[in-house]
């Protein structure tokens, strides 16, 4: 006998479409940022945001078959797209890193909502918090003007 679902179905579509909205605004902002990057670091800080933009892409893809794989139809909205101002790559990693930890949240939430009611969805943000925690990491190392305490004294 099939085991019957206990999970809100229309509380997780919501969360994956927020989801699937704000990481379709993150293909948009990574490729705007890949434009305004300059100075010495420009070539590789540039390659890194067109990545991030190509993975934002397909974590976009991830959520929206999330939603079919649940029968719903997946959102043809993205998440409002506010104009900043940024003349420095620190400015623009700034930006980054809070709209990357608020990305973090959606899964959070998502997880919360489905933890012990449905495994592919427990598995999918367990899997998705990790690898955008990863990012988040290393968007903070990105920012930082020197090494760890620690580990610069291990190293002298
Ligand atoms: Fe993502």
């Amino acid at each position: 006998m099939a085991r019957v679902r206990t999970f809100d179905i229309p509380a997780a579509v919501e969360k994956l479409n927020r989801i699937l909205e704000m990481e379709l605004a993150t293909v948009v902002y990574y490729t705007h940022y890949s434009f305004m990057v300059f100075g010495h670091a420009r070539i590789p800080i540039q390659s890194w945001f067109a990545d991030g933009a190509t993975e934002a892409l397909g974590h976009a893809q991830e959520a929206g078959t999330m939603i079919t794989r649940l029968e719903a139809r997946p959102s043809l909205n993205i998440a409002s797209l506010p104009q900043t101002h940024h003349d420095t790559i620190d400015q623009i990693m700034t930006e980054t890193l809070a709209r990357e930890e608020a990305g973090v949240e959606l899964y959070r939430d998502l997880l919360k909502s489905i933890e012990g009611e449905s495994v592919v969805l427990e598995e999918y943000a367990r899997q998705k918090i990790a690898e955008e925690s990863m990012h988040v990491a290393n968007i903070r190392m990105m920012l930082r003007k020197s090494p760890p305490k620690e580990a610069k004294q291990a190293a002298e």
